[in-house]
């Protein structure tokens, strides 16, 4: 049986990925899981510089999810580049280096340097960040911005480039069009949704930031509803999640799409869990005699 994928250069032995800031630089889990054992490990956000995150609390646990604002904190480019980076080389694993900034300037200069560094696969650009020069609005909820910025940070690196979007705007399809227009080689789906949560004893809200992002199972059907508009709308490959818990919610995402799955939040939960579905991929596959990943891939689109 043939699990390989490809998410638009990114060759992946299986398509099973380690969600952005959910399994940190993959370190602290041996025994449990190995970089071998996934698709591809998809590192926290690094910036130019490092970011201190948000005042605590920075979880808050929801029915069917939880809320986070962590605040992108890492250590900055510099430390990745010359502490993490070398050791994740070393561990043979697939590695996509998710970045952030606040500026356009920002994405180049690390684009460019993550670009040539040796052991890197793939760039994700987490585009959900507050742009300073748009007065904090997301760079992720214009179309002109995310065709600035994928357009930008394609003229400085030869990597494949990964946006991701976000489920927060009116019409996901038109940001895709947006990025495959602008010569992203794939598209990342779905980040956290936004929300927050309140304590009533104390009468205020429970995160330090006040609003948090939304993971988990409670965002599965809106992950899904929006794989499945933009797999009809766009030509490039579809890195699809939000919510994945199982094999079955896995197998619903490559049914409306996806080449690869995401797994985040279920990590916290069971660290095993990407192998877990990994293997229920494959029986779901030789039950329904499936021999590559392709047979299933958009198969429940009307
Ligand atoms: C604690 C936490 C930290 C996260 N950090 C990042 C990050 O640094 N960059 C990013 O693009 N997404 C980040 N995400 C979003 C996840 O990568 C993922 O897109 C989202 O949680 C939805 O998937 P899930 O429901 O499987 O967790 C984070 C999510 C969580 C829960």
């Amino acid at each position: 049986m043939n699990l390989e994928t490809d998410l638009g250069g990114i060759k992946l032995a299986d398509p099973v990925v380690m969600a952005s800031g959910t399994f940190g630089y993959g370190f602290g889990y041996e025994g449990l899981i190995g970089p071998g054992d996934v698709g591809a490990i998809i590192t926290k956000a690094t910036t130019r510089e490092p970011w201190a995150g948000n005042p605590p609390p920075r979880i808050a646990e929801t029915p069917c999810g939880m809320l986070n604002a962590i605040g992108l904190e890492n250590p900055g480019v510099e430390v990745f580049l010359s502490e993490y980076l070398p050791r994740l080389r070393k561990s043979g694993a697939v590695v996509i280096v998710n970045i952030a900034g606040r500026t356009f300037e920002e994405y180049v200069e690390l684009a460019s340097m993550i670009g040539t560094a040796k052991g890197v696969r793939g760039i994700e650009l987490n585009i959900s960040c507050p742009n300073v020069d748009m007065g904090g609005m997301q760079l992720g909820t214009s179309p002109d911005m995310v065709y600035k910025i994928v357009d930008s940070v394609k003229q400085v690196t030869h990597l494949p480039v990964m946006p991701k979007l976000s489920p927060n705007v009116t019409d996901i399809v038109e940001i895709a069009k947006a990025a495959e227009s602008a010569g992203a080689d794939a598209i990342s789906m779905i980040n956290t949704v936004q929300g927050m949560a309140v304590d009533i004893e104390t009468k205020r809200p429970i995160l330090g930031n006040v609003f948090g992002g939304l993971s988990g199972p409670a965002i599965k059907p809106i992950a899904l509803r929006m794989v499945y508009q933009v797999y009809q709308a766009v030509d490039v490959p579809i890195l699809g999640g939000g919510g994945i818990m199982s094999a079955k919610d896995a197998i619903e995402f490559l049914l409306v799409g996806a080449k690869a799955v995401s797994v985040g939040t279920g990590t916290f939960i069971n660290p095993r869990l990407a192998m877990e579905i990994k293997a229920g991929i494959e029986d779901y596959m030789a039950r329904h005699g499936h021999t590559g990943l392709h047979e299933i891939i958009g198969a429940a689109i009307l």
